[in-house]
């Protein structure tokens, strides 16, 4: 718990780190990278180009400050942070590192305002946040029986490709051992050397799959032209059957849980975001046959519709399922109703009430503005928020928590 001396420092700093927050990210990222250049490896490096890490990072350092008292506020941000921090391999010995950086970062951007007491403060409170994180992080390792930063060599042995701009990778243990289980929702971080950057680089993607197939199976999708698209356009170019992967465990807690097999299930993506829905529904479908699941999704066209022919199927086998499509321009040969029903963005208002029904548990995922527009939609139409959980790729804003 923060002291008594340091409470007043850190609530009055909260201001100071809104308007300062993303400078001080920035200067400490420099920082950081000009003593331990070896770190770029661990980093997203094109995201810190775009600013998005510097956001990321200085949310968190923000809600930190804000919700001090309220470790209530705090445990779904730590949770997400755990998950991903062992995705990448983040290890004990790393905090110290960062905690240096970012406290010379705020005594650099803050200047005289930088008091001595108001540092102590948050060397305090930042070693506070390390502890918690360090002690998770440790729990999640050893749950995984992994050291941090271990990978795990896993083969690919198949590829296919899903629509125009996505392809899905089938990964099986290098050894030929069973790969072990994971959630539904879950993801893996997949390392790759990036020969332009001289660095290797981790990045995200959904466990797509069933999570008992056998074999765990990605979708990723290129981004042309995208420095976020740099190891994902890497995989589609460079990969091929046969080759190795290194993959973390699968981490995240954006999962179907087990024990909520009664309610209906209503999963809602676009884009790539249909990758965790894919498991989560296969995952339903198989353990619990009679849970009604519905499956909203939205993308441009039929030529950008990934794995359409795999839920075609499901569809035909499975009562329980009903699936509902909106396509933003359909192309000529797109047709209605039996591509899709909708066109133009995803509008819940639009579709059957069947579709939605009020206590049902809801997943969304897709790009920000749509999961706002979705979670929004459901709001207004009277689905209680506990009910609707979301997923962001990318670094999460944590919007609830400003
Ligand atoms: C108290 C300390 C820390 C806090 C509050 C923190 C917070 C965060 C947050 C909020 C994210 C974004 C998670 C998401 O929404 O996906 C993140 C990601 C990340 N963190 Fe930390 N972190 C801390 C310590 C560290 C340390 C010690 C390292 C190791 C050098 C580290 C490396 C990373 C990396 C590599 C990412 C992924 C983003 C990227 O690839 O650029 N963090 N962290």
């Amino acid at each position: 718990m923060l002291s008594a001396a340091s409470r007043p420092y850190i609530a009055a700093s909260v201001p100071v780190l809104r308007e300062h927050g993303v400078t001080i990210t920035r200067c400490f990222y420099q920082r950081l990278f000009a003593a331990h250049p070896q770190l770029k490896n661990i980093f997203n490096m094109p995201n810190q180009e775009s600013g998005a890490q510097q956001q990321a990072l200085a949310s968190a350092i923000f809600a930190y400050a804000a919700n001090i008292d309220n470790p209530a506020a705090l445990a779904p941000v730590i949770s997400r942070i755990v998950q991903k921090h062992v995705s990448l391999g983040i290890r004990a010995e790393h905090y110290p590192i960062v905690g240096k950086h970012l406290l010379d970062a705020i005594a650099e951007i803050l200047g005289a305002a930088a008091t001595p007491e108001l540092l102590a403060a948050w060397a305090e409170a930042y070693g506070l946040l390390a502890d918690t994180l360090i002690a998770e992080e440790r729990k999640l390792y050893q749950a995984h029986g992994v050291e941090p930063g271990e990978y795990r060599a896993v083969r690919i042995v198949r590829k296919q490709k899903e629509s125009d701009t996505v392809s899905s990778f089938y990964l099986q243990a290098g050894d030929g051992a069973e790969l072990p289980p994971f959630q539904p929702g879950q993801y893996i971080s997949v390392a790759v050397n990036v020969a332009e950057l001289s660095l290797r680089q981790l990045r995200q993607y959904s466990l797509s799959g069933a999570p008992d197939s056998g074999y765990w199976r990605i979708s990723v999708k290129r981004e042309e032209g995208s420095p976020a698209g740099l190891v994902s356009n890497l995989l589609h170019d460079q990969f091929q059957e046969g080759d190795v992967l290194w993959v973390s465990p699968p981490c995240g807690d954006f999962v179907l849980a087990p024990d909520d097999m009664d309610t209906p299930l209503v999963l809602i993506s676009a884009g790539v975001g249909v990758t965790p829905m894919m498991s989560m529904l296969h995952s339903s479908l198989q353990l619990s046959p009679q849970r009604p699941v519905n499956f909203l999704y939205a993308t441009l066209d039929g030529r950008h519709h990934p794995l359409k022919r795999e839920l075609d199927g499901l569809l035909m086998r499975h009562s329980q399922m009903q699936s509902y499509v909106a396509y933003e321009r359909p192309a000529a040969n797109d047709c209605v109703p039996q591509d899709y029903q909708q066109q133009g963005y995803l509008q819940l208002a639009a579709v059957p009430d069947a579709l939605l029904p009020q206590n049902a548990a809801y997943f969304l995922c897709g790009p920000a503005p749509f999961m706002r527009a979705q979670r929004n939609a459901l709001l207004a139409r009277g689905v209680p928020e506990r009910q609707i959980q979301q997923e962001v790729f990318g670094p999460s804003l944590l919007e609830h928590l400003q």
